[in-house]
């Protein structure tokens, strides 16, 4: 499937646009491709409010070199820019673009290394800007936020699903797109902690073990079960049942860092203190009987999923008890998802 069509033989103009998109957490998890930046199974996350990237895009006419100047920050970054450089190039139906210069800047509300997937937002903060030119330049009306999200999987499969709001599904309706799914009122406005338990750079990226998952011995049985966790989840967050959204996300996070551990070159991210938090909450949960739960993204970091009406009760233990294990705790909620600003 090609979304990019209409927006192949355009003629390049000036044009500047702004937008703040949001990361998201993966409920079920992405952890394998098949063919071109294509999912093994369908996945599932959960919108992030707080945690956002804000990006603005100056697009000008011209030849020059680099054709994309990026500063985070105020900083420039030549390894970013190369990066999306590349990607641009890799959209090869969009040839006139070799035209263009792209100056980016950016910032993220959160800090790098948190556990939160800054090329989520990132990604889809840039890919909305260009689907937001292409739009401009093209007069097309429709289908705005599906070729967002199409151009947003091209540059990272999870930015795909960080386009919209509230809960969000890739691989289902679509390999090539991410689409909002329904939600339960109840679950709407669940709550995310993020346990920094570890800021350091990730030995192993997520490229890289996306890529350990074509050889595992294990890749079938496990892309089986992400295809029953994906209909479970969905079933659960119709039907507004927590404790079984609640039980399938403790085990997603649990089978992604399973299939780390048994790669044929195997690997793991996790620290001491990502089990001793897992084991506190088990516990916490066995005494109280709260819904509280966790995930992990490929990385220590907990993401701890708790609903509005226990926030009270659970926000005191996540700060007596497990924020000491802790760097830090950053507080977000499921939101509304991207804004043009
Ligand atoms: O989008 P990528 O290539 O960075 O991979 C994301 C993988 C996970 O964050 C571990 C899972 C997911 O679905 O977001």
């Amino acid at each position: 499937m090609n979304l990019l069509g209409p927006f192949e033989a355009l003629t390049a103009e000036p044009f500047e646009t702004s937008w703040r998109s949001p990361s998201n957490i993966a409920f079920v998890k992405y952890w394998g491709k098949k063919g071109h930046q294509l999912p093994a199974n369908p996945s599932l996350s959960m919108t992030l409010k707080n945690c956002f990237t804000e990006t603005r895009l100056s697009f000008s006419v011209g030849t020059s070199h680099p054709g994309v100047e990026l500063f985070l920050n105020g900083l420039r970054q030549e390894k970013f820019a190369a990066k999306i450089e590349a990607y641009l190039r890799s959209l090869e139906s969009l040839s006139w673009l070799a035209k263009v210069h792209v100056r980016i800047d950016t910032h993220n509300t959160f800090p790098h290394g948190t556990g939160i997937a800054s090329s989520a937002s990132g990604l889809s903060a840039f890919a909305l800007g260009l689907t937001d030119y292409l739009f401009h330049l093209s007069g097309v009306k429709v289908d705005f936020f599906r070729t967002a999200s199409y151009l947003s999987r091209l540059a990272s499969g999870s930015a795909s699903r960080s386009v919209y709001g509230g809960f969000v599904s890739w691989g289902d309706e679509s390999d090539f797109y991410a689409s909002s799914i329904p939600v339960h009122p109840e679950l709407a406005h669940l709550r995310d902690s993020v346990l920094v338990v570890s800021g350091d750079e990730k030995t192993v990226s997520s490229t890289a073990g996306h890529g350990r998952m074509s050889e595992h011995p294990y890749a079938s049985a496990r892309f089986a079960q992400a295809r029953t966790n994906y209909h479970r989840t969905r079933a659960a967050l119709t039907a507004g049942d927590l404790s079984e959204v609640g039980a399938v996300l403790e085990s997603e996070a649990l089978s992604l860092h399973a299939m780390m551990l048994t790669a044929p070159s195997a690997f793991t991210l996790l620290k001491p203190k990502t089990l001793a938090a897992i084991d506190m909450i088990w516990a916490f949960r066995r005494e109280t009987q709260l819904p509280l739960y966790f995930t992990l993204d490929a990385g220590p970091n907990l993401h701890l999923i708790y609903p509005e009406s226990s926030q009270h009760k659970i926000r005191t233990f996540i700060s007596h008890e497990l924020a000491p294990l802790a760097e830090s705790v950053i507080d977000d909620e499921c939101g509304e998802g991207p804004v043009k600003c």
